[in-house]
C-alpha cells in the first residue's frame, strides 16, 4: 500500500515496515532523538498531553494508530471501538507531528504470526490482568513490535493505564530495548473524570455518575495520607462507588513501582487503583497518595 501526504501540512501517513524503516533511517541520519507515542486512534486532550510530552524531550515525533485485536478479548468492544482516523491526522497536523504509523491488522500480525509475549510481574498483579487475562499479553506483543519497529528513543505512556505503564516499563527493561518508557499524568475533565476514547459511549446520566470514580479515589488517597487506616478506608471507597451505581471491578491500594498488595502503610510510595463498569462502558483510573 502506498504512503500518503495530502498537503505539506499533513502528517506523512505510513502502512508498510519497509517505508516506515526508511522514514526512521532518514530521521536517524539528520540527527536527534525519536519519541514514538503508541495510540489506538480516537486521540483527544489525554493523547495530546503525550504529544506535547513527546516533542519536549525528542526532536521528531512518530504517533502510531493501531486499534490492536491481540489486547481485546472476544466479548470486548473491538469491532465497536471509536474510530476517527481523519480527525485524528487533522489533530496530529496541528501538532505538527511528522509521521505516523498507522500498520493494517495483516502488517502487523500476517498470516504465520506466531510470537506472544506473556508478561510476568506488574502484568500478573490482579487487577487489569484480574478481569481482562488477554489483555497484558496482547499488549506487550504489540508495544514490543512498536518499539522495534520505530526504534524510538523515547516511547511516552499515559498514567491513566497505570498498571500498562508499569508493564511495559518492565518490558523495555527486560527485553534490553534502548528506548527510554516516559509516563505522563492523567489529563482530566473539569469533573475529575480522566479522559478516555471510551468516555464517548457514556449516556447523560452514566456522565454526570462517572466523576464518582476519581472522587472516592481522591477521598480515600486524602485518608490514607492522614494516617486512617488502610482496610476501612478501601471498604469506604467501595461503598461510596456502589452507591453511585458503578459496578466495581476493584479498588485497591498497591505499592506504586511494584504494585504488590499492601496490608498497611510503610512508607513505600502508594497509588491506589481503581476500575468500574458503567452501562456498557468500563472506567479505570488511579491516583497517588
Ligand atoms: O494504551 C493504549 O492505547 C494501547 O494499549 C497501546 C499502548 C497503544 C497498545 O495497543
Amino acid at each position: 500500500m502506498k504512503t500518503s501526504r495530502r498537503t505539506k501540512h499533513l502528517p506523512r501517513v505510513i502502512r508498510t515496515v519497509p517505508a516506515l524503516r526508511r522514514a526512521v533511517a532518514n530521521f536517524r541520519a539528520r540527527g536527534g532523538k525519536i519519541a514514538l507515542v503508541p495510540t489506538m486512534g480516537a486521540l483527544h486532550e489525554g493523547h495530546f498531553s503525550l504529544i506535547g510530552r513527546a516533542r519536549n524531550r525528542a526532536d521528531r515525533v512518530i504517533v502510531s494508530i493501531f486499534v490492536n485485536p491481540a489486547q481485546f478479548a472476544p466479548n470486548e468492544d473491538l469491532n465497536t471501538y471509536p474510530r476517527s482516523f481523519d480527525a485524528d491526522i487533522a489533530a496530529l497536523a496541528e501538532l505538527k507531528v511528522e509521521l505516523v504509523w498507522a500498520p493494517a491488522v495483516p502488517t502487523m500480525y500476517p498470516a504465520g504470526f506466531a510470537t506472544r509475549i506473556v508478561p510476568e510481574g506488574p502484568a500478573t498483579a490482579g487487577l487489569e490482568d484480574a478481569i481482562r487475562p488477554h489483555f497484558f499479553a496482547g499488549v506487550a506483543t504489540v508495544v514490543a513490535k512498536l518499539l522495534i519497529q520505530c526504534e524510538p528513543d523515547i516511547a511516552v505512556f499515559g498514567e491513566k493505564d497505570y498498571q500498562q505503564l508499569k508493564v511495559v516499563t518492565q518490558l523495555a527493561r527486560d527485553l534490553d530495548l534502548k528506548c527510554r518508557i516516559l509516563g505522563v499524568p492523567i489529563v482530566r475533565e473539569p469533573d475529575g473524570l480522566a479522559l478516555s476514547s471510551r468516555n464517548r459511549y457514556l449516556s447523560p446520566s452514566e456522565r454526570q455518575a462517572a466523576p464518582m470514580l476519581y472522587r472516592a479515589l481522591k477521598e480515600c488517597a486524602g485518608k490514607i495520607a492522614s494516617g486512617a487506616p488502610l482496610d476501612a478506608v478501601l471498604d469506604y471507597g467501595r461503598k461510596a462507588i456502589a452507591r453511585a451505581g458503578l459496578r466495581l471491578d476493584y479498588f485497591e491500594a498497591r505499592n506504586a513501582n511494584t504494585l504488590k498488595s499492601l496490608t498497611a502503610p510503610s512508607g513505600e510510595p502508594i497509588r491506589l487503583l481503581a476500575a468500574a463498569q458503567i452501562g456498557t462502558t468500563r472506567l479505570i483510573d488511579n491516583v497517588a497518595v
